[in-house]
Protein backbone atom coordinates (compact mmCIF):
# COMPACT_ATOMS: atom_id res chain seq x y z
CA UNK A 1 0.00 0.00 0.00
CA UNK A 2 1.30 3.41 -0.76
CA UNK A 3 0.37 6.53 0.64
CA UNK A 4 0.25 9.59 -2.05
CA UNK A 5 0.33 13.32 -1.17
CA UNK A 6 -0.17 14.85 -4.13
CA UNK A 7 -2.68 13.95 -7.33
CA UNK A 8 0.73 13.74 -9.51
CA UNK A 9 1.22 10.87 -7.64
CA UNK A 10 -2.14 8.98 -7.99
CA UNK A 11 -2.66 9.99 -11.59
CA UNK A 12 0.55 8.50 -12.39
CA UNK A 13 -0.39 5.72 -10.43
CA UNK A 14 -3.92 5.31 -12.11
CA UNK A 15 -2.89 5.41 -15.98
CA UNK A 16 -0.55 2.73 -15.01
CA UNK A 17 -3.76 0.58 -13.61
CA UNK A 18 -5.72 1.83 -16.87
CA UNK A 19 -3.22 0.77 -19.13
CA UNK A 20 -3.28 -2.47 -17.67
CA UNK A 21 -7.03 -2.57 -17.96
CA UNK A 22 -7.75 -2.45 -14.10
CA UNK A 23 -10.76 -1.60 -12.94
CA UNK A 24 -10.74 1.11 -9.87
CA UNK A 25 -12.86 1.48 -6.72
CA UNK A 26 -12.67 4.57 -4.77
CA UNK A 27 -13.66 5.61 -1.13
CA UNK A 28 -13.67 9.23 -0.38
CA UNK A 29 -13.02 9.79 3.50
CA UNK A 30 -12.16 13.03 6.12
CA UNK A 31 -10.48 9.79 8.12
CA UNK A 32 -10.74 8.50 11.63
CA UNK A 33 -12.16 5.17 9.76
CA UNK A 34 -13.98 3.06 11.68
CA UNK A 35 -16.10 -0.18 11.01
CA UNK A 36 -18.43 2.18 8.94
CA UNK A 37 -15.70 3.16 6.88
CA UNK A 38 -14.29 0.03 6.66
CA UNK A 39 -17.52 -1.85 5.16
CA UNK A 40 -17.02 0.49 2.05
CA UNK A 41 -13.58 -0.14 1.48
CA UNK A 42 -14.45 -3.65 1.61
CA UNK A 43 -16.98 -4.00 -0.93
CA UNK A 44 -14.66 -1.83 -3.31
CA UNK A 45 -12.38 -4.30 -2.64
CA UNK A 46 -14.26 -7.07 -3.75
CA UNK A 47 -15.53 -5.13 -6.94
CA UNK A 48 -12.51 -3.41 -8.21
CA UNK A 49 -8.79 -5.04 -9.52
CA UNK A 50 -7.71 -1.31 -7.50
CA UNK A 51 -8.87 0.23 -4.28
CA UNK A 52 -8.35 3.94 -3.39
CA UNK A 53 -8.87 5.89 -0.46
CA UNK A 54 -8.87 9.84 0.05
CA UNK A 55 -7.95 11.01 3.69
CA UNK A 56 -8.94 14.99 3.23
CA UNK A 57 -10.74 16.53 5.96
CA UNK A 58 -12.15 19.49 3.64
CA UNK A 59 -12.12 22.78 5.00
CA UNK A 60 -14.71 24.03 2.24
CA UNK A 61 -17.36 21.71 3.36
CA UNK A 62 -17.28 22.76 7.03
CA UNK A 63 -18.98 26.18 8.14
CA UNK A 64 -18.09 29.03 10.13
CA UNK A 65 -18.37 27.84 14.10
CA UNK A 66 -17.86 23.85 12.61
CA UNK A 67 -15.59 21.25 13.76
CA UNK A 68 -13.22 21.47 10.98
CA UNK A 69 -10.54 22.09 13.91
CA UNK A 70 -11.61 19.59 16.36
CA UNK A 71 -12.00 16.87 13.27
CA UNK A 72 -10.52 13.81 14.51
CA UNK A 73 -7.48 12.54 12.49
CA UNK A 74 -4.88 9.57 13.08
CA UNK A 75 -3.39 8.44 9.58
CA UNK A 76 -1.50 5.81 11.77
CA UNK A 77 -4.44 4.04 12.79
CA UNK A 78 -6.34 4.32 9.70
CA UNK A 79 -3.20 3.24 7.62
CA UNK A 80 -2.89 0.12 9.15
CA UNK A 81 -7.05 -0.43 8.72
CA UNK A 82 -6.65 0.69 5.16
CA UNK A 83 -3.55 -1.82 4.76
CA UNK A 84 -5.36 -5.01 6.53
CA UNK A 85 -8.24 -4.22 4.32
CA UNK A 86 -5.87 -4.37 1.05
CA UNK A 87 -6.32 -0.90 -0.05
CA UNK A 88 -3.66 -0.21 -2.79
CA UNK A 89 -3.66 3.94 -2.46
CA UNK A 90 -4.21 5.78 0.54
CA UNK A 91 -4.71 9.80 -1.04
CA UNK A 92 -3.52 12.19 1.68
CA UNK A 93 -3.15 15.44 0.45
CA UNK A 94 -3.03 18.83 2.18
CA UNK A 95 -5.88 21.76 1.69
CA UNK A 96 -2.75 23.52 -0.56
CA UNK A 97 -2.36 20.85 -2.59
CA UNK A 98 -6.37 20.30 -3.30
CA UNK A 99 -6.89 24.13 -3.20
CA UNK A 100 -4.65 26.24 -5.00
CA UNK A 101 -3.96 29.82 -4.75
CA UNK A 102 -7.26 31.59 -6.65
CA UNK A 103 -9.03 28.70 -6.33
CA UNK A 104 -12.47 30.36 -7.22
CA UNK A 105 -14.78 27.37 -8.76
CA UNK A 106 -17.54 25.39 -7.06
CA UNK A 107 -20.07 22.83 -8.18
CA UNK A 108 -23.54 24.31 -7.09
CA UNK A 109 -26.90 22.27 -7.24
CA UNK A 110 -30.62 24.08 -7.00
CA UNK A 111 -32.58 21.10 -5.61
CA UNK A 112 -31.59 18.16 -3.03
CA UNK A 113 -29.44 20.41 -0.80
CA UNK A 114 -31.75 22.93 0.73
CA UNK A 115 -33.55 20.14 2.77
CA UNK A 116 -32.55 18.59 6.04
CA UNK A 117 -28.92 19.14 6.74
CA UNK A 118 -28.80 22.35 3.45
CA UNK A 119 -30.97 24.19 6.39
CA UNK A 120 -28.32 24.29 9.05
CA UNK A 121 -25.05 23.35 6.86
CA UNK A 122 -26.16 26.32 4.18
CA UNK A 123 -22.70 25.86 2.48
CA UNK A 124 -21.98 22.30 3.28
CA UNK A 125 -23.07 20.17 0.59
CA UNK A 126 -21.34 22.64 -1.88
CA UNK A 127 -18.28 21.82 -0.75
CA UNK A 128 -18.70 18.30 -0.60
CA UNK A 129 -20.17 18.38 -4.21
CA UNK A 130 -16.54 19.88 -5.18
CA UNK A 131 -14.32 17.85 -3.40
CA UNK A 132 -16.13 14.71 -4.15
CA UNK A 133 -15.73 16.09 -8.12
CA UNK A 134 -12.47 17.01 -7.73
CA UNK A 135 -11.46 13.55 -6.55
CA UNK A 136 -13.19 12.13 -9.07
CA UNK A 137 -11.29 13.74 -11.51
CA UNK A 138 -8.32 12.61 -10.06
CA UNK A 139 -8.94 9.39 -9.25
CA UNK A 140 -11.10 8.76 -12.43
CA UNK A 141 -12.72 5.27 -10.32
CA UNK A 142 -15.05 3.10 -12.20
CA UNK A 143 -16.86 2.93 -9.00
CA UNK A 144 -16.93 5.20 -5.61
CA UNK A 145 -18.84 3.82 -2.22
CA UNK A 146 -20.69 6.12 -0.05
CA UNK A 147 -22.45 4.79 3.10
CA UNK A 148 -26.42 5.73 3.29
CA UNK A 149 -25.01 6.71 7.25
CA UNK A 150 -25.14 10.27 4.80
CA UNK A 151 -28.62 9.94 2.35
CA UNK A 152 -28.42 13.16 1.77
CA UNK A 153 -24.77 13.33 0.39
CA UNK A 154 -25.38 9.92 -1.06
CA UNK A 155 -28.31 11.07 -3.45
CA UNK A 156 -26.56 14.19 -3.90
CA UNK A 157 -23.57 12.85 -5.58
CA UNK A 158 -26.00 10.47 -7.59
CA UNK A 159 -27.85 13.62 -9.10
CA UNK A 160 -24.05 15.31 -9.76
CA UNK A 161 -23.38 12.68 -11.19
CA UNK A 162 -25.78 12.04 -13.68
CA UNK A 163 -26.46 15.88 -14.32
CA UNK A 164 -22.59 15.98 -14.80
CA UNK A 165 -21.96 13.08 -16.92
CA UNK A 166 -19.40 11.95 -14.78
CA UNK A 167 -18.30 8.25 -15.84
CA UNK A 168 -18.56 6.65 -12.40
CA UNK A 169 -20.97 4.32 -11.16
CA UNK A 170 -22.22 5.25 -6.83
CA UNK A 171 -22.87 2.69 -4.70
CA UNK A 172 -24.72 3.52 -1.59
CA UNK A 173 -24.05 1.09 0.87
CA UNK A 174 -26.18 0.61 4.49
CA UNK A 175 -25.64 1.95 7.38
CA UNK A 176 -23.26 0.05 10.39
CA UNK A 177 -24.30 0.46 14.11
CA UNK A 178 -22.59 -0.33 17.12
CA UNK A 179 -24.31 -3.12 18.85
CA UNK A 180 -26.19 -0.70 20.80
CA UNK A 181 -27.68 0.42 17.65
CA UNK A 182 -25.52 4.27 17.63
CA UNK A 183 -24.75 4.62 13.74
CA UNK A 184 -21.19 4.59 13.81
CA UNK A 185 -19.67 7.77 13.25
CA UNK A 186 -16.22 9.84 13.44
CA UNK A 187 -17.77 12.55 16.05
CA UNK A 188 -19.20 9.88 18.20
CA UNK A 189 -15.75 10.31 19.64
CA UNK A 190 -16.79 13.98 20.90
CA UNK A 191 -19.30 12.23 23.70
CA UNK A 192 -18.62 12.14 27.13
CA UNK A 193 -20.45 8.94 28.64
CA UNK A 194 -23.37 10.26 29.64
CA UNK A 195 -24.06 11.67 26.27
CA UNK A 196 -22.90 8.56 24.76
CA UNK A 197 -26.03 6.84 26.52
CA UNK A 198 -28.16 9.75 25.61
CA UNK A 199 -26.97 9.14 21.89
CA UNK A 200 -29.21 5.80 21.87
CA UNK A 201 -32.53 8.02 21.72
CA UNK A 202 -31.96 8.43 18.14
CA UNK A 203 -32.15 4.84 16.87
CA UNK A 204 -34.59 3.90 19.25
CA UNK A 205 -36.61 7.12 17.95
CA UNK A 206 -36.51 6.04 14.73
CA UNK A 207 -37.12 2.54 15.56
CA UNK A 208 -40.46 3.56 16.79
CA UNK A 209 -41.15 5.48 13.32
CA UNK A 210 -40.05 2.65 11.29
CA UNK A 211 -42.41 0.17 13.21
CA UNK A 212 -45.11 2.42 12.63
CA UNK A 213 -44.69 2.31 9.15
CA UNK A 214 -44.63 -1.10 9.15
CA UNK A 215 -47.24 -1.09 10.78
CA UNK A 216 -49.30 0.76 8.19
CA UNK A 217 -48.82 4.07 8.83
CA UNK A 218 -48.51 6.37 5.45
CA UNK A 219 -49.01 10.60 7.25
CA UNK A 220 -45.47 11.64 7.75
CA UNK A 221 -46.67 14.53 10.43
CA UNK A 222 -47.60 11.09 12.74
CA UNK A 223 -44.09 9.96 11.54
CA UNK A 224 -42.48 12.80 12.55
CA UNK A 225 -44.10 13.39 15.29
CA UNK A 226 -43.69 9.77 16.92
CA UNK A 227 -39.88 10.32 16.49
CA UNK A 228 -40.34 13.70 17.65
CA UNK A 229 -41.88 12.82 21.02
CA UNK A 230 -39.66 10.33 21.81
CA UNK A 231 -36.66 12.04 21.09
CA UNK A 232 -37.72 14.79 23.04
CA UNK A 233 -37.67 12.66 26.74
CA UNK A 234 -33.81 12.56 26.57
CA UNK A 235 -32.80 15.29 28.14
CA UNK A 236 -29.65 15.60 26.56
CA UNK A 237 -31.16 15.64 23.55
CA UNK A 238 -32.00 18.69 20.79
CA UNK A 239 -33.59 18.20 17.58
CA UNK A 240 -32.22 20.13 14.43
CA UNK A 241 -34.59 18.34 12.22
CA UNK A 242 -36.68 15.15 12.11
CA UNK A 243 -37.99 15.04 8.40
CA UNK A 244 -39.74 12.57 6.23
CA UNK A 245 -38.73 13.16 2.02
CA UNK A 246 -38.64 11.61 -1.21
CA UNK A 247 -35.07 9.69 -1.03
CA UNK A 248 -34.10 10.13 -4.98
CA UNK A 249 -35.18 13.89 -4.78
CA UNK A 250 -35.22 14.91 -1.14
CA UNK A 251 -38.25 16.93 -0.71
CA UNK A 252 -40.58 16.70 1.88
CA UNK A 253 -43.78 14.54 1.64
CA UNK A 254 -47.01 14.59 2.78
CA UNK A 255 -47.90 10.81 2.24
CA UNK A 256 -45.18 7.98 2.38
CA UNK A 257 -45.06 6.11 -0.63
CA UNK A 258 -42.18 4.95 -2.65
CA UNK A 259 -38.35 5.34 -1.90
CA UNK A 260 -38.75 7.36 1.28
CA UNK A 261 -36.12 8.78 3.77
CA UNK A 262 -36.60 9.01 7.40
CA UNK A 263 -34.16 11.49 8.43
CA UNK A 264 -32.82 13.14 11.55
CA UNK A 265 -30.37 15.88 13.28
CA UNK A 266 -30.40 16.29 16.85
CA UNK A 267 -28.11 17.76 19.03
CA UNK A 268 -26.56 15.35 22.21
CA UNK A 269 -24.62 17.99 23.74
CA UNK A 270 -22.61 20.05 21.52
CA UNK A 271 -22.49 17.36 19.39
CA UNK A 272 -24.38 16.83 16.24
CA UNK A 273 -25.61 13.61 15.34
CA UNK A 274 -27.08 12.10 12.38
CA UNK A 275 -29.30 8.96 11.72
CA UNK A 276 -31.92 7.75 9.27
CA UNK A 277 -33.90 4.46 7.67
CA UNK A 278 -35.19 4.41 3.85
CA UNK A 279 -38.42 2.99 3.36
CA UNK A 280 -39.71 1.39 0.11
CA UNK A 281 -43.49 1.25 0.16
P1 LIG B 1 -16.79 10.74 6.18
O1 LIG B 1 -17.71 11.32 7.19
O2 LIG B 1 -15.42 10.34 6.60
O3 LIG B 1 -17.51 9.51 5.55
C1 LIG B 1 -16.93 8.82 4.47
C2 LIG B 1 -17.93 7.79 3.98
O4 LIG B 1 -18.19 6.83 5.02
C3 LIG B 1 -19.30 8.43 3.61
O5 LIG B 1 -19.77 7.86 2.41
C4 LIG B 1 -20.15 8.03 4.80
O6 LIG B 1 -21.54 7.94 4.49
C5 LIG B 1 -19.58 6.67 5.15
N1 LIG B 1 -19.95 6.30 6.52
C6 LIG B 1 -19.73 7.01 7.65
N2 LIG B 1 -20.27 6.38 8.73
C7 LIG B 1 -20.85 5.25 8.25
C8 LIG B 1 -21.59 4.18 8.85
N3 LIG B 1 -21.84 4.15 10.16
N4 LIG B 1 -22.04 3.19 8.06
C9 LIG B 1 -21.81 3.21 6.72
N5 LIG B 1 -21.12 4.19 6.08
C10 LIG B 1 -20.65 5.21 6.84
O7 LIG B 1 -18.73 11.80 4.17
C11 LIG B 1 -17.61 12.30 4.20
O8 LIG B 1 -16.59 11.78 4.96
C12 LIG B 1 -17.23 13.51 3.36
O9 LIG B 1 -18.35 14.33 3.21
C13 LIG B 1 -16.64 13.14 1.97
C14 LIG B 1 -17.64 12.37 1.11
C15 LIG B 1 -15.35 12.32 2.14
C16 LIG B 1 -16.29 14.44 1.20
O10 LIG B 1 -15.37 15.20 1.90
Amino acid sequence: MKICYTVDEVRTAVKEWKRQGLSVGFVPTMGYLHEGHRSLMEAARKDNDKVVVSIFVNPMQFGPGEDLETYPRDLEKDSKLCEEVGVDIIFHPEPEEMYKAGFCTYVDMNGLTTELCGKTRPVHFRGVQTVVLKLFNIVTPDRAYFGQKDAQQLAVIKRMVTDLNVGTEIIGCPIIREADGLAKSSRNTYLSDEERRAALILSKSLKLGREAIEAGERDSKKVIDIISQNIATEPLAKIDYVDVVDFATITPVDKITGETLVAIAVYIGKTRLIDNFIVEV
